[in-house]
């Protein structure tokens, strides 16, 4: 559960986000659509706990990230989310399989890799497990970014444009393989995007402009 009331997030003078309110439910598949500069990766980053909002309420899975200090929000991250990007954020000199291990080692964790193996299964990726990302098409290098994110068995999945860089064919597969994690695992899914037609596999769009959140387009 997302509940989000009254956030705002200044740059300055700038305000990027001037009273965000939301709830999304557990398992909710939300997209977010909104012009470009209206607010919506800010507003993701302060969902996945990287940037913290000025004022408002924000509760994620039972956790208000506003009180927390920089440790205490890092540790937020690890429990609660995991993001997924319009560049994949694959990092070239490792393998598809290391780059899915890295955040468990990077959590300072042991790495399973018959577990990591598993996830490449399933979103079809097993095979090409040893392969480097710059061998992967772009839906390939997605899928895998998909099986990286779940392997953290996050509360919320965030993904910010995921299938911006994508075809048509590779962008369809993208959101199918996000609909099917979000009702496998249960999993919040919130997306942003600028495709009318990636909105549509999401449950229910949201629509950010000039800084605020509503449920009808402008
Ligand atoms: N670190 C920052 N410093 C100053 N201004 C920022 C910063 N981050 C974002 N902004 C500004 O806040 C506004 C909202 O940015 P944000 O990245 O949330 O937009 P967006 O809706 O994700 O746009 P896009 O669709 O282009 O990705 C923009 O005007 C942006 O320039
Ligand atoms: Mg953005």
């Amino acid at each position: 559960m997302i509940f989000a009331e009254n956030l705002t997030r200044t740059y300055g003078e700038y305000k990027a986000l001037r009273g965000v309110t939301c709830t999304i439910l557990p398992g909710e598949f939300v997209a977010i659509m909104g012009e470009s500069g209206s607010g919506k990766t800010t507003f993701l980053n302060l969902l996945g706990g990287l940037d913290r909002a000025d004022s408002g309420k924000l509760v994620v899975s039972g956790e208000e990230p506003m009180k927390y200090n920089a440790s205490e929000l890092a540790a937020y991250r690890r429990r609660n989310v995991a993001m997924i990007f319009q560049d994949f954020s694959l990092l070239p000199t490792l393998t598809v399989l290391e780059n899915v291990v890295l955040p468990i080692l990077l959590r300072g964790q042991k790495a399973d890799q018959k577990e990591a193996l598993q996830m490449l299964e399933r979103v079809g990726l097993a095979d090409k497990a040893n392969r480097l990302p710059e061998t992967l098409s772009g839906g390939e290098m997605q899928r895998a970014a998909v099986a990286r994110a779940l392997l953290l068995s996050p509360k919320v999945l965030l993904a910010d444009e995921p299938t911006g860089s994508l075809d048509r064919r590779n962008g369809r597969e993208a959101l199918a393989l996000l609909r099917e994690v979000n009702q496998t695992f249960g999993l919040t899914v919130v997306m942003v995007t600028h495709s009318q037609l990636a909105a549509q596999a999401a449950d229910r769009t949201l629509f950010m402009a000039d800084g605020q959140l509503s449920a009808q387009p402008e």
